[in-house]
């Protein structure tokens, strides 16, 4: 358990467009390592989200209304910067395979070099939800497949909800 004066503060950024269960499994993973766990999304205006910051932030709260020690917030700009104003020490991000490594290594060490005093933990998904991505869920219901136990089934309706008005 990592303790510090006041509590670790964590912060767990993401797209999360939307939320899976493996990013659920992660919140449940880093809710119990850290005394407050915030979930960040990113406002990214160069990307074309399916669902709103917004309607984001609606489905995350409500998938982790049951961790009172986590929170839902939306940011912008450098992570770190974020972080650091937050009064974070940590970031986390999940690891499923091989193919996620160069990526997260990457980022991690930029931001290292970025903020030297924030250290990012890599926690991996449970192997039930290694397989699964945002971007795949996404693809799989677009195209009639079966979603059930990929997404919480809050996710799962807003999305059928989605398909059927044409995504
Ligand atoms: O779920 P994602 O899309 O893989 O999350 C990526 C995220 C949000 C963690 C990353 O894009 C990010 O931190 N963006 C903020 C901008 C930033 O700080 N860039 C420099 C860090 S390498």
């Amino acid at each position: 358990m990592v303790t510090k004066r006041g509590g670790a503060v964590a912060i767990y950024p993401g797209s999360f467009d939307p939320i899976t269960n493996g990013h659920l499994d992660l919140i449940d993973r880093g809710a119990k390592l850290f005394d407050r766990l915030i979930v960040a999304i990113l406002r990214n205006e160069s990307k074309e989200p399916l669902f709103s910051v917004e309607e984001r932030t609606e489905m995350l709260r409500e998938v982790a209304a049951s961790y009172p020690n986590v929170d839902v917030d939306s940011f912008h700009g450098l992570l770190v910067d974020y972080a650091a104003d937050k009064g974070a020490s940590v970031i986390i991000r999940g690891i499923r395979a091989m193919s996620d490594y160069e990526y997260e290594l990457q980022m991690a060490l930029m931001n290292r070099r970025l903020a030297p005093g924030i250290e990012t933990v890599f926690l991996m998904a449970s192997e039930d939800y290694s397989f699964i991505s945002s971007r795949l869920v996404k693809e799989v219901i677009s195209l009639g497949g079966d979603i059930s136990g990929l997404v919480p089934p809050l996710v799962e309706v807003r999305l059928r909800n989605r398909v059927s008005r044409g995504i």
